[in-house]
């Protein structure tokens, strides 16, 4: 694949730690789901990274990488839309991480906002280890291994996704530049032909020259048509277009998600830690069982006291999972005190219902056939191993090493 093509390309990852929750659900997996239409996907259960801090208790984590596979299977990643894979099934990750080691300053790593955030959040665990502190430049090389131009991730991320940028612009400053660039870059122009290539050379004057991103815009479009080209030169004129070398490595962007927080059972955001989850998988016993205990507007102390659904947690809840007509009776009800707390909260358990028992069926069917699971696993990591070989032969080749 050629850097031009990193526009389309995403990558996201998450650490397999168990069953997923309606927050997962909601602030990620459906998120994903629709991308996964538009963009080339790739999405991997990094379980590298789940060593980085739960190396002493790793004895689930294989139960963990199924779990999370299950769990995006049955939400709608599909994957004849989508890669889906296993980062340690493709050790390519690893030595793209090793690479970067070589050129990635340790204070970076220790300036990275997450660093101190993140050990304050392990009280009890040593993570004054190699592997923990260089967890964001593992993610920076998952990324960079696909060149993905596209990030999705929460805003707690956004810090790894720029120093992943960092990263490909130290890399590329090292290592992008071939001997004879200049060279070869003219020589690529000159095989465009003569309308062409002047065309080129002057939208490249156009951003170089007054900083007209319209004109790099239309500069790659026109790249992208030229069919004739090989990729080797196609790349070479793309980079030559920002003043590079020929680029090896891109740079990704974060794509933040728009979602609505999850409040969990507590009125806090929904997290395992806090043991305030709806897991997806939880039958329908389960679900309204915790509902149950959910606390609700204070004023409502009484079955007719009206309350105020903008304080309550369940509304915003309802808000996610029920219809318009069914928000309109909860809210009316709410402040008319028309209904009480169970009522709505039966509703409520009817509306998440409604939306996780297509999920459920799903998940009942791979748990019932593992196999099919793990083929679906291995087919993705040969289909990531394909793009991440070619990456990392560009990698070592200009790093100087070469592996005949
Ligand atoms: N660090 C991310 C998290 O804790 C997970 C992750 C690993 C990731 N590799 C990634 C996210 C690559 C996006 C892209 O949530
Ligand atoms: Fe909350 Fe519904 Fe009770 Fe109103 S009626 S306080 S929205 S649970």
């Amino acid at each position: 694949m050629s850097a031009i093509d990193s526009a389309r390309r995403v990558m996201s990852g998450m650490r397999p730690s168990g069953r997923l929750h309606l927050g997962h659900h909601h602030g990620v997996l459906k998120n994903w789901v629709r991308l996964q239409h538009e963009y080339d996907c790739f999405f991997c259960i990094v379980d590298w990274h789940a060593l980085t801090t739960e190396y002493a208790e790793s004895g689930d984590l294989q139960q963990h990488v199924m779990d999370m596979a299950i769990d995006w299977l049955a939400a709608g990643i599909s994957p004849s839309s989508a890669t889906l894979f296993v980062q340690s099934h493709v050790p390519e990750h690893a030595e793209l991480h090793l690479l970067l080691s070589m050129i990635c300053p340790l204070g970076w790593l220790e300036r990275v906002p997450s660093y101190k955030e993140q050990l304050a959040q392990h009280p009890g665990k040593d993570l004054s280890t190699y592997g923990f502190l260089g967890y964001p430049l593992l993610q920076a090389a998952d990324i960079l291994l696909y060149r993905a131009g596209v990030v999705p991730v929460g805003a707690d991320q956004l810090p790894h996704v720029e120093f992943a940028r960092e990263v490909v612009r130290r890399f590329n400053h090292l290592y992008g530049g071939e001997a004879d660039f200049e060279l070869k870059a003219q020589a690529a122009v000159g095989k465009l032909g003569k309308k062409v290539g002047k065309l080129y050379s002057s939208l490249r004057q156009a951003y170089q020259e007054q900083g007209d991103g319209e004109a790099l815009e239309t500069a790659r479009a026109l790249l992208k048509e030229q069919s004739t080209l090989t990729l080797g030169d196609q790349e070479r004129l793309f980079g030559y277009l920002q003043g590079a070398g020929k680029l090896i490595l891109s740079e990704p962007h974060a794509l933040l998600a728009d979602a609505d927080r999850v409040p969990g059972l507590d009125g806090q955001k929904m997290a395992k830690s806090r043991g305030n989850a709806i897991y997806l998988r939880d039958s329908d016993e389960v679900v309204e069982e915790k509902l149950r205990r959910m606390p609700t507007d204070p004023a409502r102390v009484h079955r007719d006291d009206p309350g105020e659904p903008q304080r309550c947690p369940v509304w915003s809840l309802h808000r996610l999972y029920s219809s318009d007509e069914r928000m309109h009776w909860a809210l009316e009800g709410c402040r008319s005190a028309s209904i009480g707390c169970l009522d709505c909260k039966s509703a409520l358990c009817s509306s998440i219902q409604g939306e996780l028992a297509p999920l459920q069926q799903r998940a009942i069917d791979y748990e019932g056939s593992p196999e099919l699971v793990r083929s679906i696993l291995a087919e993705g990591a040969e289909r990531a191993r394909d793009e991440a070989r070619d990456t990392l032969s560009e990698v070592r080749l200009a790093m100087g090493l070469n592996r005949r």
